[in-house]
């Protein structure tokens, strides 16, 4: 038992239960897709309303939904000059680590949704592009946050795209003892996202498992806290596509929303809204709109030479094993080309938003003799809050490395004692589905990769050998693959 991927699956084994409930289907009639639709598209205003929520904002990203996701159609990726950024807090100094006090003030100071007044603090948060407050442009200047015009020209937004690809990442000194790291994250196609919701979680077991055995690639499955699988983020970070939505409408356009409190008003730090400004009956009217996107299709080109070239392109993308990750189905989700499990593609596409941690099984043992029933037992916990977005070094400050967790099956009373998987969790990142892929350039995670060959050539850690054999293809043999993937198209009339 020394491979630590088959003590993650013992720790699955636990819970068989809680894995079995996750997946949904999001039926949606006719009607609620198209009030989801109405919600998607919708451009959102700072105003009060009937509800007592304040609309969009105070801090936001953009002002609908469909302004990001519009790539190859509604619902689509995003260019770079929408990239999410985030806005991590590390220690300057990592040998001289400051008093939990110290740290939680001068955070405070930079950006209150770092810490709140009882000095609970997250390191990454959203470094939002606009606020309705006046003062807020220029605190969000003084943290290192670009001026992008709302809409571009081409010239700019190729601009913007060759300093992200020269700099995809940048560190903004603060003061001691706090630097201040961005990075950023490219809107991703929603595209045939409700089946990916409906994946079950020993589909993707599977996968890890038959990975371990072959040995080249060793994908993990995303955790969210002890017993969930993720499915959505480019970290794999989202157990359920709901959950996403939810967070999309809170961190992208400051909505209030059941179960996801809109972000910190840096202006305002104590001020929340009077009621919400999506009900759950709207926020899953959005969410069936969302599942309801169909999954993008192969579409050969119909030149005869540059079709055969596509289906030459096929074979060798599963010859040189890029199919070891992008899996072309995992059961009935047929051309989805990923195993939706995390990797580590090596240093250079490290980044200061680590992966959520795996767990695996520590020790377990039945309960003594006289505790309470299990059922009012401890029910398995979510990791910290803020750990998603632990910054390195002050994670290990704040002991989020090396927690322990425990929890009691509430089937056998059995209590199992969980530990922290030791994964390069800055390096891992989710395999993105390659279906729509020649409609949603940019590419990887940040959008660094302007081109498909910029993508594949920036691949590294657990993905090199592959791409060794990739760069000693004949040059036709590349365009082949390329040729390939320009096959994958989003789906048509959206
Ligand atoms: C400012 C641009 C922006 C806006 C506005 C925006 N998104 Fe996104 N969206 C993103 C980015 C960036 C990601 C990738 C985030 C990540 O993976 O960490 C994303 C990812 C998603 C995903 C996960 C897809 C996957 O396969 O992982 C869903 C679902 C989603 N957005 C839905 C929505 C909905 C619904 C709205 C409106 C309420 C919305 N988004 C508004 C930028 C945006
Ligand atoms: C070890 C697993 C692995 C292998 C092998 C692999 N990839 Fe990837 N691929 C990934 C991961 C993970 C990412 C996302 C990296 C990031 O965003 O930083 C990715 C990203 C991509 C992207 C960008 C997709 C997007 O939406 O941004 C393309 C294109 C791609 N891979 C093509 C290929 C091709 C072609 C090969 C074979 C030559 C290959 N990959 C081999 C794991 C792999």
């Amino acid at each position: 038992m020394s491979n630590p991927r088959f003590r993650t699956l013992r720790a699955w084994c636990v819970w068989p239960a809680i894995l079995a409930t996750a997946g949904t289907a999001w039926g949606g009639d006719h009607e609620s897709i198209g009030r989801g639709k109405e919600i998607f598209e919708r451009e959102f205003a700072a105003e009060t309303l009937a509800s007592g929520g304040d609309g969009l904002g105070p801090v936001y990203n953009h002002h609908s939904c469909a302004a990001c996701h519009l790539l190859g159609g509604l619902g689509g990726a995003g260019p770079v000059d929408v990239n999410a950024v985030a806005l991590t807090a590390d220690l300057a100094n990592r040998d001289r680590p400051p008093t939990r006090a110290l740290l939680a003030r001068v955070l405070r100071q930079a950006h209150a949704g770092f810490a709140s007044d009882d000095d609970t603090i997250t390191p990454t948060i959203l470094l939002h592009r606009f606020s309705t407050n006046e003062r807020y442009s220029a605190q969000y200047q003084k943290l290192g946050g670009e001026t992008i015009p709302l809409t571009p020209t081409a010239e700019e937004r190729a601009q913007l795209q060759e300093r992200l690809s020269r700099q995809p990442r940048k560190d903004v000194p603060w003061k001691s003892p706090v630097i201040l790291r961005h990075s950023q994250r490219n809107t991703t196609a929603l595209f045939g996202a409700g089946e990916i919701d409906r994946i079950p979680a020993a589909a993707l077991e599977a996968l890890s498992d038959a990975q371990a055995r072959a040995g080249e690639v060793s994908g993990r499955v995303p955790q969210v806290g002890l017993t969930k699988v993720g499915r959505f983020g480019w970290r794999g970070q989202t157990e359920t596509l709901h959950d996403f939505v939810l967070g999309a409408c809170s961190n992208e356009l400051g909505l209030e929303v059941p179960g996801s409190p809109q972000p910190v008003n840096p202006q305002r730090p104590s001020y929340s809204p009077n009621g919400f400004d999506l009900s759950a009956d709207e926020c899953a009217a959005l969410t069936e709109f969302v599942a309801s996107l169909p999954r993008p299709q192969m579409r050969l080109p119909a030149q005869p030479e540059r079709r055969a070239m596509a289906i030459d392109g096929k074979v060798l993308f599963e010859q040189i094993g890029c199919s070891q990750c992008h899996v072309e189905s995992i059961g009935p989700v047929k051309g989805i080309y990923s195993d939706l499990l995390l990797h580590d593609l090596g240093p250079g596409l490290a980044d200061p938003v680590p992966a959520a941690p795996g767990f695996f099984v520590h020790s377990q043992r039945p309960l003594p003799p006289g505790t309470p029933e299990p059922s009012q037992q401890q029910q398995p916990q979510q990791f910290p809050q803020g750990y998603y977005g632990g910054g390195s070094s002050l994670a290990g400050l704040l002991g989020l490395s090396n927690a322990v967790q425990f929890a009691v099956d509430p089937k056998t009373g059995v209590r199992s004692e969980f530990r922290v998987l030791r994964t390069a969790v800055e390096q891992e990142w989710r395999t993105p589905p390659l279906w729509g892929v020649a409609d949603s350039a940019p590419y990887l995670h940040d959008g660094r990769a302007a081109t498909l060959i910029d993508a594949i050539v920036l691949h590294g850690g657990e993905a090199d050998p592959c791409i060794q054999r990739f760069l000693e293809l004949p040059l036709t043999e590349r365009f082949a693959v390329v040729e390939f993937l320009n096959s994958l198209r989003a789906p048509e009339g959206l």
